[in-house]
């Protein structure tokens, strides 16, 4: 079955401090696009999986970042959290072109996670 994702452009790399994140906010809810000290670039729900936390202003270390409210480590590449802990953010694709981020949106993965 053929996935239904739309591409918006949401800046550019540059645009993200190392080790930083960018909140883009869709209709669905919001996104934390990650940049991490080695410049890959992850997005991930703007809400961590214990209490929603904002992740966006987590401590990114490596591939992966530390919810600011009570310190869930959540792996950016899949949204999950780490250790003990047990949940699952949401992770977005996207795809980095010359230094221009965009964004996959699959409408399928909005409507139910909202
Ligand atoms: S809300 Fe993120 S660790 Fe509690």
């Amino acid at each position: 079955m053929k996935e239904d994702i739309t591409w918006i452009e949401v800046g550019r790399v540059a645009d993200i401090p190392p080790a930083g994140a960018r909140v883009v906010k869709t209709k669905h809810g919001d996104v934390a696009v990650f940049r991490t000290a080695d410049d890959d670039v992850f997005a991930v729900r703007d809400r961590c999986p214990h209490a929603g936390g904002p992740l966006s202003q987590g401590i990114v270390h490596g591939a992966r970042v530390t919810c600011p409210l009570h310190n869930w480590v959540i792996d950016l590449a899949s949204g999950e959290a780490t250790g003990p802990d047990e949940g699952c953010a949401g992770t977005f694709p996207v795809q980095v072109e010359d230094g221009l981020i965009r964004l996959g949106l699959r409408l399928g993965q909005l409507a139910a996670a909202s």
